[in-house]
């Protein structure tokens, strides 16, 4: 049995984590907390667990052996490091961290203490996209040659527990919008479905529509549209928007020189793809989740079954640094108009 605690009880701690770890036979909730400490005590008092007054004393519990990170973008590396140092594994909340050196310093501090360190990239773990890698792998659309992406809501004010002047409106809590809170999920996916590494980066950020709760212009880009060349030839596109005001957009498009592979681009199949030939193939795997329909997400399951086999996880922080590698190449281009190549060393390290 593994003793959980959970640090940051808002909205997806709320919706994924702590279900799923009830859900889960293998885990025992111990503690929970938030700087919001009514709200640390109303979960306690569902989960029936103990609400700590802090992180700090939290991780300071002997008994816990694993730990969900849920908070704010800009307090998941130094809580990160916290719990790797206190020989609690970790399941840090994407985007990873809000520096590339935080990041870093997180598979460290991982490696070093001999702790498993997860990201929550859960679109890796949507059964349509490990069957479409798999299509991929087995060069069912020959080679892939032109993609799109795209994850495209409203925006987080609808989500996140504190409705109001919410965090990720506040540039010192968040640090970034839109490409590092939904873009990032879409370029780790890619780097994924395509066993490939993002070697070069063109990208634009843009406050196009978004205001906070006083009405002015939120000081992170509302949207931002990424160039993104692929080490093994291809080239494709990742849009990530909070002003989509209409259905959600959460698919993806792969050409290859022998089809197209559409990724929940239909509303019954999940998958299809459509060859050269004419010749077409229906598949109903799953649903894609969104805000408002959240399905399980496995990363729960995946993060206790690294945790008790040993066996390195999909999500694993070392993975995720390569997709902040390339989230932060298209942030440099954004402030520079410049492409950005992603250094060798970087890739294969
Ligand atoms: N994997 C996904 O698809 C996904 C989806 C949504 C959110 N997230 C990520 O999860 C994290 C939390 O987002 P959310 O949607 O739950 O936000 P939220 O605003 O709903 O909740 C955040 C909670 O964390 C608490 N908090 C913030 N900083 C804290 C700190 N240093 N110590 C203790 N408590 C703290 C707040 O009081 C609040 O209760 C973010 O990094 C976000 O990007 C990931």
């Amino acid at each position: 049995m593994l003793n959980i605690g959970v640090v940051g009880c808002g909205r997806i701690a709320q919706v994924r984590h702590l279900p799923e770890y009830l859900e889960h036979d293998g885990c025992h909730i111990v503690a929970v907390t938030d700087m919001n400490m009514d709200r640390a005590l109303e979960i306690a008092r569902q989960y029936h667990c103990h609400a700590d007054a802090s992180a700090e004393m939290l991780l300071a519990r002997p008994e816990i052996d694993a730990v969900s990170v849920c908070v704010a973008n800009a307090d998941h590396a130094a809580v990160t490091i916290h719990a790797l140092h206190a020989g609690k594994h970790v399941l840090c909340e994407k985007p990873m961290a809000i520096t590339l050196d935080e990041c870093q310093k997180m598979v460290d501090t991982a490696t070093k203490s001999n702790r498993v360190l997860v990201i929550g990239h859960n679109q890796r773990l949507l059964k349509t996209h490990q069957f479409v890698r798999n299509l991929i792998a087995s060069g069912e659309i020959g080679q892939v040659l032109m993609w799109s992406s795209r994850f495209c809501h409203g925006g987080p004010e609808s989500w996140s527990i504190d409705k109001n002047n919410i965090w990720f409106f506040n540039r010192e809590r968040s640090a970034y919008g839109a490409l590092f809170d939904l873009g990032i999920h879409k370029i780790d996916l890619m780097q994924y479905l395509l066993d490939d590494h993002v070697c070069a980066a063109f990208a634009i950020t843009a406050t196009q529509d978004k205001k906070d709760a006083d009405n002015r212009p939120i000081p992170v880009e509302d949207n931002a549209i990424c160039m993104l060349h692929m080490q093994g030839g291809s080239w494709g596109t990742v849009h990530a928007s909070w002003t989509c005001y209409g259905k959600e957009r959460n698919n993806t498009v792969i050409d290859g020189s022998l089809g197209t592979l559409r990724i929940y681009d239909h509303p019954v199949y999940a998958c299809i793809v459509e060859k050269k030939t004419g010749e077409k193939s229906y598949y109903q795997t799953d649903e894609i989740q969104t805000n408002e329909k959240q399905t399980r997400s496995g990363i729960i399951d995946e993060f206790v079954r690294a945790i008790l086999t040993g066996v390195p996880s999909v999500n694993a922080g070392r993975h995720a640094l390569s997709s902040m590698r390339a989230t932060f190449a298209c942030l440099t281009s954004a402030q520079t108009h410049r492409i950005v190549e992603i250094n060798d060393s970087w890739i294969n390290g």
